[in-house]
């Protein structure tokens, strides 16, 4: 198989929210020591459940970060065109060029984001020319009628205002104007959650379009594990601030390793099977007091010693399968 190219890897990220609350600091460590890489032209998922840390991970590897949210330390490294760069190398101003062209966000509850009181093509017409040194209106309109096009949205979307649409027409236009400067990396926070799923269809079409067509690598976080089957090439599952597993979709969901992504998949419907299903017991900890050793160990049926007092690495256990875990290291070890 060809060797991938990474676009994108972090290196022992962490990130923390940090604030005064009644007399106290607090420190919730929503990115603890976070390593994993992402591949040039892959659908890359994050999941994992709410407050695991999704949308911090998602802000930091575009380089949003602002108070309360403070980078305690490692990295993020993109690749942009052939040459390493730290995200924290770049002022305002570069990281203002990066954005759009280079790469582009759909924020979490994005279908609001769009400006109600201006018309979509105006929205367009800004982004493009505030983004690409075009020489008139015609040029930027140019790329926005292509790019509609291209996507198979009915033109007349750019006559309307937000509030025209429907839930689904305003979600596919925002992803529309997300990626209309054909960025190399698209990052989206559950942009398929508010959706009914019907509607949910579409847009996960129109993503898939978009990768295809621009050949480009999509990082998308969602909790709806049906959602990254559809979707994604890779899962990156995070659990209280850390990554747990990383694998191509078909193992993560076949053979997961790490017991939290066991619980994830094994709490998921399947047709024609009514049997209870076993959601994960218990409830995340708190990321200001985040549990000794292994983060999982109070809700893990497996949990020895060990893992209430040393901390397990994040290793590739088979090729191109990373988990954290003791148990599922000795258990690959003695396979
Ligand atoms: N602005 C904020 N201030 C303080 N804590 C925050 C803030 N945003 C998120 N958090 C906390 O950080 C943790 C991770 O949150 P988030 O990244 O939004 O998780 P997810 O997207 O997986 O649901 C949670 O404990 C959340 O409460
Ligand atoms: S390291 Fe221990 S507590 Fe953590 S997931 Fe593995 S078996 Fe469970
Ligand atoms: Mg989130």
């Amino acid at each position: 198989m060809e060797e991938k190219g990474t676009v994108l890897r972090t290196e022992n990220l962490k990130a923390y929210y940090s604030f005064r609350a009644f007399g106290i600091d607090r420190n919730i460590k929503a990115l603890d020591d976070v390593t994993f890489k992402i591949y040039e032209k892959e659908i890359f998922g994050i999941a994992g459940e709410s407050g695991c840390g999704k949308s911090t991970l998602i802000k930091v590897l575009y380089g949003l970060i602002k108070s309360p949210l403070r980078h305690i330390g490692g990295d993020v490294v993109y690749k942009i065109n052939g040459e390493e760069k730290s995200i924290f190398s770049f002022d305002k101003e570069a990281l203002r060029r990066l954005r759009w062209n280079f790469m582009s966000y759909i924020p979490q509850g994005s279908m609001n984001i769009l400006n109600p009181t201006i018309r979509i093509r105006k929205q367009f017409l800004d982004i493009i020319k505030a983004h690409r040194d075009v020489v008139n209106v015609d040029e930027a309109e140019d790329i926005a009628v292509e790019h509609i096009k291209s996507l198979g949205l009915p033109l007349e979307v750019l006559k309307s205002y937000p509030h025209q649409l429907s839930g689904g027409m305003r979600q596919r236009v925002t992803i529309a104007l997300a990626t209309v400067l054909k960025p190399r990396v698209i990052f989206g926070d559950e942009p398929t959650t508010a959706l009914d799923v019907v509607v949910q269809r579409g847009v996960i079409q129109l993503l898939k379009d978009i990768q295809k067509e621009l050949n480009n690598t999509v990082i998308m976080v969602t909790h709806d594990m049906a959602v990254h089957a559809e979707l994604t090439d890779r899962i990156g599952i995070m659990y209280a601030g850390k990554m747990v597993e990383v694998a191509p979709t078909s193992e993560i969901f076949k053979a997961p390793l790490h017991p939290y992504t066991q619980y994830l998949i094994n709490s998921l419907p399947k047709i024609g099977d009514k049997s209870e299903k076993t959601s994960v017991p218990g409830s995340p900890p708190s990321l200001s007091n985040p549990p000794s050793g292994c983060r999982f160990h109070p809700r893990c049926p497996y949990a020895e010693q060990i893992c209430k007092e040393k901390e397990p690495s994040f290793e590739e256990l088979k090729p191109g399968h990373f988990v954290a875990c003791f148990i599922a290291k000795r258990g690959v070890e003695n396979a």
